[in-house]
């Protein structure tokens, strides 16, 4: 199934189009902008982007709330502009992924306006909605907003209303439908047709947001497997080498329903948030570092990691990968509440273990996550992690040449840039860059190469873990915690390809130095 091939050694980067870099002067990025930073992102490593939203929207949710999905966003430039960006970025062999917002619309689209109306059209069943107004059906259905006689179901904010492919379950058949009901297939058509679009365009493959929700009331997911494989079976016959990735959190389900790369953050799985942000308190994982096991205490545990991982691993081992991104759009960055000799440490294990690792614009320089920021465009909380990208130390951080009051977001003018860190060999955008190099050198470390961890105990410090592949073994040793950690390992004949402190090796022992890591060759 795993039968995309670029895939097996590629490194993603995730851009937020908004932030990235604004080639107008009117204090957005656009495409054109990204079109114009592709050799920085090519002589990163980067093989591949995936871009956030950029299609038609009243950006009440940042732009996954979309009006018109055949159509790019006046801010962000024309559908020529991204013709332009695939035709470019193909040229130097990048591959661009988009995102597909599956699961729902703008409330001010047009489909969900004719599907308002109290009279039968086309669009009436587009959507999922009650048969009474009135009825108290649950907490994700709102009621009283349109003429029509009934509520309508939001998927994620109340201004972003379900699509309806159907139900796997009916408790109600006076409403709901089941997936094969025309009205449910005319919906994922329309989705198939939006998908070829943007293909036909140059687009390499798509970012599914929350994609298991498209079929409703399906607790064994039963029904979303079935959808998303016929998607993929459209997708293998008529575009092997476009990809699909899941906002799913759960890898060997997506994997199972057809998606070759699914994330491991901050839903479902806790993993994620066990090795960055665990925090003691009941409820609250974010923003903290706590307890997490990338942090200096050494108080946290691989073991929990280790539980959820090794798990989903073995699963979908050779059936597709699983990301653990550095961070996203809707998460705190990595940076917070850590310095760029931990962030280091993270990004050693990050950009060693298999599966296909994604780099968010900025975490490659450290950039902050600024947690009191003012909400914008439905961001809450996350508006810290999308402020624009700081490529110099000069006018707003070289990202745009506009007025301050014009920016999209604030932009950290004396903050970490990409200009002063090109400069320095040790900086964390060189050492990001030297991790990708290697890691694409080597079959052993790349995203196919296997996984041994061999320090389980609890607490598991340092971390220790084997890669193999056709090009022998790896030891990756890692040290998140400021104290020296020490591990016994036949090391004869151990060569370091890269470290980042000195480590003491001997032929039986390895000692870390306190927020190190060490990757050596095993002979
Ligand atoms: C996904 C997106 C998030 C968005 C939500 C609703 O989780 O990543 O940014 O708000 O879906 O579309
Ligand atoms: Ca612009």
């Amino acid at each position: 199934m795993r039968n995309v091939k670029w895939l097996e050694n590629a490194v993603f980067y995730n851009i937020y189009p908004q932030s990235f870099y604004d080639s107008n002067n009117d204090g957005i990025g656009d495409l054109n902008g990204i079109t114009q930073k592709l050799d920085y992102i090519k002589d990163m490593g980067f093989d591949a982007i995936w871009l956030n939203p950029f299609y038609e929207s009243p950006f009440r949710d940042a732009g996954y709330d979309v009006t018109d999905f055949y159509k790019v966003a006046e801010r962000y430039g024309t559908n020529d502009d991204f013709k332009n960006l695939c035709d470019e970025a193909h040229k130097k062999g990048v591959r661009v992924c988009i995102d597909l917002v599956a699961g729902h619309t703008s409330l001010e689209c047009e489909w969900f306006e004719k599907s308002c109306s109290s009279e039968k059209n086309e669009y009436t069943n587009r959507y999922i909605w009650t048969d009474r107004a009135g009825k108290d059906y649950n907490h994700s259905c709102i009621g009283g907003y349109a003429p029509r006689n009934g509520m309508y179901m939001k998927n994620y904010y109340y201004c972003q209303p379900a699509l309806n492919y159907g139900f796997a379950n009916i408790d109600d058949p006076s409403w709901q439908l089941p997936p094969e009901h025309p009205d449910c297939q005319a919906t994922k058509q329309e989705l198939i047709n939006i998908m070829e679009y943007w293909l036909s365009l140059g687009a390499d493959g798509f970012r599914v947001d929350m994609a298991p929700s498209v079929i409703k009331n399906d607790p064994d997911s039963s029904g979303v497997i079935k959808f998303w494989n016929e998607i993929r079976d459209m997708y293998d016959k008529k575009y092997p080498e476009a990809v699909l990735i899941s906002e799913w959190s759960h890898p060997s389900v997506a994997i199972k329903a057809g998606f070759h790369i699914d994330f491991l953050i901050h839903m479902n799985l806790p993993s994620y948030t066990m090795l960055f942000r665990a925090e003691k308190r009941e409820n609250v994982v974010q923003p903290f570092v706590g307890n997490s096991f990338f942090n200096k205490n050494g108080n946290g545990s691989i073991e929990n990691f280790l539980a959820d991982y090794l798990r989903e691993y073995d699963r979908t081992k050779e059936k597709g990968y699983i990301s653990i991104p550095t961070s996203n759009h809707d998460i705190p960055r990595i940076s917070y509440n850590r310095t760029p000799r931990e962030l280091e440490a993270v990004y050693a294990f990050i950009l060693t273990i298999p599966g296909v690792p994604f780099v968010y614009y900025g975490d490659e320089i450290g950039m902050k996550y600024f947690a009191d920021m003012p909400s914008k465009e439905g961001g809450f909380t996350r508006t810290g992690s999308r402020t624009p990208m700081q490529w110099t130390s000069g006018k707003n951080a070289g990202f745009s040449d506009c007025d301050k009051e014009k920016l999209y977001l604030p932009v950290e003018e004396d903050g970490v840039n990409v200009e002063d860190q090109l400069k320095d060999e040790n900086s964390l955008l060189n050492v990001t860059k030297k991790l990708i190099k290697l890691r694409k050198s080597s079959n052993a470390l790349s995203n196919e190469g296997d996984i041994e961890f061999l320090n389980r105990k609890y607490n598991g410090y340092p971390l220790i873990y084997k890669r193999t592949g056709t090009d022998g073994e790896y030891l990756v040793c890692i040290n998140p915690t400021d104290k020296k950690q020490d591990f016994a390992y036949n090391l004869k004949g151990a060569e370091v390809v890269m470290q980042n402190d000195n480590a003491v090796i001997t032929d039986d022992e390895i000692v870390l130095k306190p927020i190190s890591y060490v990757i050596l060759k095993l002979n």
